[in-house]
C-alpha cells in the first residue's frame, strides 16, 4: 500500500455519509473519487488539470494561485477539506498569506483539514511554516499526524492556540476547523 492509499483510507476513516469535501489540487480525482465512494458523498476537485469525470466528483479546472475566492466563488462551505501534494507548487507567500487563510471562508464548523507536502522525498522543495496566527485564529486543534507518516518528515508541535507567535515545520497537518 502507498503511503497516498493509506492516507487516503486513513483519511476516510473520519468522513460519514452525506458530507461535502474539497480536493484542491486533485489531480487525476483518484482521491476524491475514493472519498467520494459509490454516492456517501459529494467531492468537488480543483486543478488545472482537466475534469477526469469520475463518479461523485464535481470540478472545477482552474489555476489555484488566482486565489481560491475567485476559483471558488461562492461555493457553499465544505465539511471536509484535502489538499496533498499541491502547495509545494505554490508560492511560499502566497500560500501563507492568502491561500491557507482564505480556506476558512469555505469551511463548516468542525471541518476537517489535511494538507500535505511531498509524499517520499525526505526534503520537500517547501518546508511550510504555518504561522500561529492562523493556527489560532481558524482552527480548533492540529492532530500530531498518522502513524503512518512517521517515517517522513513531521515536525509540527501542539499548536498552541493561546496566541503564542511560534512557528512549526509543517509537512503533513491534519486539523479541525472552529
Ligand atoms: C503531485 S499532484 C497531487 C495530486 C493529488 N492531490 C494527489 O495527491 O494524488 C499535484 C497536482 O497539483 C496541480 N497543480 C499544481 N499547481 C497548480 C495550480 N497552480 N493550480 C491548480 N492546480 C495545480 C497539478 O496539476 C497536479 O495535479
Amino acid at each position: 500500500m502507498t503511503t497516498r492509499q493509506a492516507m487516503t483510507s486513513e483519511f476516510s476513516r473520519l468522513l460519514k455519509p452525506g458530507m461535502r469535501g474539497l480536493d484542491l489540487g486533485a489531480g487525476s480525482g483518484i482521491v476524491a473519487a475514493s472519498f467520494a465512494q459509490s454516492g456517501l458523498r459529494t467531492v468537488l476537485g480543483v486543478d488545472r488539470m482537466p475534469d477526469p469525470r469520475l463518479p461523485g466528483v464535481q470540478w472545477i479546472q482552474a489555476d489555484l494561485r488566482n486565489g481560491l475566492r475567485t476559483v471558488l466563488g461562492d461555493q457553499d462551505p465544505f465539511d471536509f477539506i484535502v489538499c496533498w501534494d499541491l502547495i509545494q507548487f505554490l508560492s511560499r507567500n502566497y500560500v501563507l498569506e492568502e491561500f491557507l487563510p482564505s480556506l476558512s471562508h469555505y469551511t463548516k464548523p468542525g471541518c476537517l483539514l489535511s494538507v500535505c507536502t511531498f509524499w517520499s522525498n525526505p526534503n520537500p522543495p517547501l518546508g511550510i511554516f504555518i504561522p500561529s496566527y492562523f493556527l489560532a485564529r481558524d482552527l480548533e486543534y492540529v492532530f500530531r499526524f498518522w502513524e503512518i507518516l512517521t517515517s517522513e518528515e513531521v515536525e509540527i508541535e501542539e499548536p498552541g492556540l493561546d496566541g503564542d507567535n511560534r512557528t512549526w515545520r509543517v509537512t503533513n497537518i491534519l486539523a479541525r476547523f472552529r
